[in-house]
């Protein structure tokens, strides 16, 4: 039985070192070339190696990241638990990112960038966090981690995710019905969706214009969600005042692409939250440890909800 870590040497090191440590007893390798693929039972990975079908007797395909899109999740055989990535890392990250990015709006950073550019020494008006609503799409391990640091900020806050939630000081939405009403009351929004059939191009015309006029958008989900056209208009004709974007389709962009330049968008590299090795590392030993004792690991994937 063998755990096999297919991704960039680097945390692969790390991986190693811990394994070795914790669960000296499972061996591990790092190189598809000189394992033996039936004795490969555990798989890390960040896309599906085309060779898949040769590890016969694979039982789990953890992904690398917290999401599972990047995966045909059709092409992985049924028999096969997919389980995405779920530490204490990436969470960490997530909230700083998401803090920094709706202060950013919030306090009208991209505005004060261009005027420091311009030689302009002028306060704009500023709305308390009391009067800025924040609404997050995705209630789910990163939607509710961000809210609880936003909450000390003391923006009114709301939530959407598919099936109902109770977050203590959050107003929570669900499903088609709910999400007129939690756009109408996002002055911010941030997207913390998967990227699924239904996610797909979410983040549209049609979407911005049910915010209140002169919204911000964080997108942290994934590029395919978000109208690259559709943002760019409702940017420059007021329906939004301004975006943070860290994911997009493709990755990266293309030189010349609207983004790079926009005075309302401040741009990031799929940066937001990166996979920590030790905590990942040990996430995933407890979650072989789990499905040793016959529990479904944390993060397995529901494929007929495709996350
Ligand atoms: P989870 O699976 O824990 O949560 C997903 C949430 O989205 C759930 O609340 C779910 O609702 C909701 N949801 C899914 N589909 C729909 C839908 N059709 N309508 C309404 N709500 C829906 O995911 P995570 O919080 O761990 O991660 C979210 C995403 O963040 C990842 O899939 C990834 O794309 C992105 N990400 C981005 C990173 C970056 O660096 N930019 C880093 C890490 C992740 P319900 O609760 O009812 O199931
Ligand atoms: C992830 C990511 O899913 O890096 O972890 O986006």
């Amino acid at each position: 039985m063998t755990f096999l870590f297919h991704s960039d040497a680097v945390r692969g090191a790390v991986f190693r070192e811990i394994f070795a440590r914790e669960i000296p007893e499972l061996p591990f390798s790092m190189d598809p070339a000189t394992v033996d693929p039936d004795a490969v039972r555990y798989l890390i990975t960040w896309t599906v190696p085309p060779d898949l079908a040769r590890y016969r007797n694979l039982e789990v395909l953890f992904s690398i990241g917290a999401g599972v899109d990047q995966f045909r999740l059709a092409e992985v055989p049924a028999s096969m638990k997919i389980v995405r990535m779920v530490e204490d890392g990436i969470v960490r990250m997530m909230q700083e990112y998401a803090v920094l990015a709706v202060l950013t709006l919030h306090r009208a950073l991209p505005a004060y960038l261009r005027q420091q550019r311009d030689e302009v020494w002028q306060a704009l008006p500023q709305p308390q966090a009391c009067e800025r609503r924040v609404g997050v799409l995705g209630l789910g391990m990163l939607g509710q981690a961000v809210i609880e640091r936003l909450k000390p900020f003391g923006f009114p806050l709301s939530g959407w995710s598919r099936s109902q939630h109770d977050i203590d000081g959050v107003t929570c939405f669900a499903g088609e019905a709910g999400l007129d009403a939690m756009l109408a009351q996002s002055d911010i929004l941030v997207c913390l969706l998967p990227l699924t059939n239904e996610t797909r191009g979410f983040l549209d015309a049609g979407l911005f214009d049910r915010l209140p006029r002169g919204a911000g958008l964080v997108h942290v989900g994934r590029g395919p969600q978000l109208n690259h056209d559709d943002l760019i208009a409702a940017l420059d004709g007021g329906q939004l005042s301004g975006a943070m974007i860290d994911v997009t389709e493709p990755e990266p962009l293309p030189p010349g692409h609207a983004f790079w330049n926009h005075p309302k968008i401040v741009l990031t590299p799929h940066v937001a939250s990166v996979t920590q090795p030790r905590t990942a590392a040990r996430a995933v030993i407890d979650n072989i440890r789990r499905l040793r004792d016959g529990l479904d690991p944390v993060g397995l994937i529901d494929r007929s909800r495709g996350y």
